[in-house]
């Protein structure tokens, strides 16, 4: 038997859509035995939902990986633990691909490299931003070149993090949707910049520059107008200094001060609770590790 954790992500950190992501100390742990047949069992965030059959992201990727090896997968007793909100930004569907694909590398005696399983996550996921983080670590920018996925991944200082997500129905799909085709040079200019300062803002723990670089045109503006309370709770978060929409959302990320942590917690909550929306939060901090075997 094999013990795995593998950590939330919040992607896009303003600008750098569906380039930068940074890994958060929120874990599922998921545990993978040898068994006659494939049996999936949850506990925590999402376990009504996951408990429902087999058939899962999570398990979708541990079948390639058996496939890639060559090796027909007669079952496996897979046991997780789950502490990453699901349908929030938090990267949930990645850690599950990451969790699958890691868990049957180990199990197969782990011939495959962090670059193969980079991929393989990508392929699924259809984007690198949650799950290079995912697997390193850190913060990370990803870029998908025509045969490999570049990546640079960075160590950086800790700092509290308040995540709020309001319980609406915000599917990716749809966040996804929303977006328009093509977005003009000088929305393009904007973004590039900050997100490059965005990286060094993180890097060296500057929430000053943090604050006036974490702003982005290309994503949030179409997707907060979608999210009932998302534009006010972005403003009364601004407050406390830089925030973004974490991923595709619906979850708000701060970047307050470690003093000013739980306050912004609360009044950014407040702008959702007002509107009769319940939330649910968290003040974390990044993680410098990636998924990784506890046993
Ligand atoms: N970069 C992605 C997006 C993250 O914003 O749609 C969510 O999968």
């Amino acid at each position: 038997m094999i013990k795995i954790r593998v950590p939330a992500t919040s992607a896009n950190l303003g600008p750098g859509f569906d380039c930068l992501g940074l890994a958060l100390n929120i874990w599922n742990e998921v545990s993978f035995e040898s068994a006659d047949k494939l049996s999936y069992q949850v506990t925590g965030e999402g376990a009504e939902k996951l408990n429902k059959g087999v058939k899962n992201l999570l398990t979708k990727a541990y079948s390639l990986v058996y496939d890639i090896y060559g090796k027909p997968m007669s079952g496996a007793e897979i046991v997780a633990h789950n502490e990453i909100l699901m349908s929030s930004g938090l990267g949930s569907s990645a850690a599950a691909i990451v969790a699958g694909l890691f868990g049957a590398n180990e199990m197969l005696g782990g011939q495959l490299g962090a670059e193969e399983i980079l991929r393989l996550a990508t392929n699924m996921e259809g984007h690198p931003d949650n799950v290079a983080p995912a697997l390193l670590g850190g913060l990370v920018v990803s870029v998908m070149s025509e045969d490999q996925i570049i990546t640079k991944r960075y160590e950086i200082p800790e700092l509290a993090l308040v995540i709020v997500k309001p319980m609406v129905d915000w599917p990716t799909k749809t966040a996804r949707a929303v977006l328009p085709k093509f977005i003009s040079r000088i929305d393009a200019t904007h973004n590039i910049g900050r997100a490059v300062l965005v990286v060094d803002a993180l890097r060296n723990g500057d929430l000053d520059l943090l604050n006036k670089v974490m702003d982005d045109r290309i994503h949030q503006p179409y997707r907060l107008k979608r999210i009932a309370g998302g534009l006010a709770a972005y403003k009364t978060a601004k407050r406390f200094g830089a925030v973004a929409l974490s991923g595709a959302g619906p979850s708000i990320i701060s970047f307050a001060s470690t003093e000013n942590a739980y306050q912004a917690k609360i009044e950014i909550a407040a702008v959702f609770e007002e509107r009769g929306i319940k939330t649910k939060s968290i003040i974390t901090k990044p993680s410098a590790s990636g998924v990784h075997r506890v046993s």
